[in-house]
């Protein structure tokens, strides 16, 4: 991970100074970086050890478009708080993040293409247009207030686990081309994804501090498994003073507050950790296919990392 942060800090490099400055500002506020550990993890389970230099850069290419998402999604969610910090939108206004969030997806593409890495680059544009096809199902969803658990399953795989599956398959195929691991490996990375949003998700009906803001998500009018689960399952009385609350009181904090210990009663958060689990043990099976190794310990460790981890 050090040789990779020297390398990932590389990919970045810009002749505009603004660019440097704000691009310095990202670097030194890096995040959990489990998206490069799923690459080199998975690569090193499926040739014994070995990784290349396609590893490294299909390793930079994934961070550099998920810092980009990350840059977009604050602009999106008119969000101001990232990895702890400002967000880029907050300090540098939503004209500077949009075309920063360009220009780390431009460099992204660039070091994959210069390097003649198009199978790699093939497996990341697949993400890239997924991931932009969930936000905007997100947002179609969101604003009528109809969304079926089935659909904030598409949602969260298209927006965050075919990212994740996409680390996973790359890593597979950065030194075992030809193989079925990669697409075994992008189906453990899909489920992991899964979990992972599930996760998230989760974070923002509680009160811990995660670097980056929680309760916004109802303000938003964006709805998650927990508050989903609950508005189907619950009385057509309550059902109607959810919604109403959802679609005309969402600015109002006591409302909101209320909304969420409703569905903190009523059985929303352990129905979404109950999922979760689900995903996260579909995804440990799938390594039992593989001959145990530290490799595999690691990646069973990253997948109980994901459901366990405190921010
Ligand atoms: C945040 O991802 C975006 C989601 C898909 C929920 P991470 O939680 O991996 O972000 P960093 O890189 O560690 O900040
Ligand atoms: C995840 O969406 C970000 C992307 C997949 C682009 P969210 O909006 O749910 O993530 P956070 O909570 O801001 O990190
Ligand atoms: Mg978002
Ligand atoms: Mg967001």
């Amino acid at each position: 991970m050090e040789l990779f942060e020297q390398k990932f800090q590389l990919s970045m490099s810009s002749k505009v100074a603004l660019l440097n400055r704000i691009t310095h500002y990202i670097v030194n506020r890096k995040g959990k970086q489990m998206r490069p550990m799923f690459v080199f993890l998975v690569a090193k389970m499926v040739s014994n050890g070995e990784v290349s230099e396609r590893t490294y850069r299909g390793a930079s290419v994934i961070e550099l478009i998920h810092t980009a998402t990350l840059v977009h999604d604050d602009v999106v969610d008119d969000s101001n708080r990232r990895r702890g910090f400002f967000s880029v939108n907050a300090l540098w206004k939503n004209k500077i993040a949009v075309l920063i969030g360009d220009f780390l997806l431009s460099k992204g593409l660039l070091l994959s293409i210069d390097n003649n890495d198009f199978d790699l680059l093939k497996i990341i544009s697949i993400a890239v247009r997924e991931m932009s096809e969930g936000e905007l199902l997100q947002i179609e969803k969101a604003r009528r207030l109809d969304i079926t658990e089935n659909v904030y399953y598409e949602i969260i795989r298209q927006k965050t686990a075919t990212l994740i599956a996409a680390c996973c398959s790359l890593g597979a195929a950065s030194v075992k081309p030809e193989s079925s691991h990669v697409e075994t490996m992008r189906k453990f990375g899909e489920l992991i994804g899964m979990a992972f949003q599930i996760k998230d998700d989760l974070f923002d009906y509680g009160e811990a501090q995660i670097g980056k803001p929680t309760g916004i998500d109802i303000k938003e009018q964006k709805m998650t498994l927990p508050l989903i689960y609950v508005l189907n399952n619950t009385s057509k009385k309550d059902k109607i003073w959810l919604i109403n609350s959802i679609k005309n009181h969402n600015k109002n904090s006591k409302r909101v507050k209320e909304v969420i210990a409703f569905v903190k009663d009523n059985g929303g958060l352990d129905y979404a950790v109950g999922k979760m689990k689900q995903f996260q043990s579909e995804a440990l099976e799938l390594l039992k296919n593989f001959p145990d190794s530290q490799y595999r310990n690691s990646l069973e460790l990253m997948v109980n990392y994901v459901i366990d981890r405190k921010k």
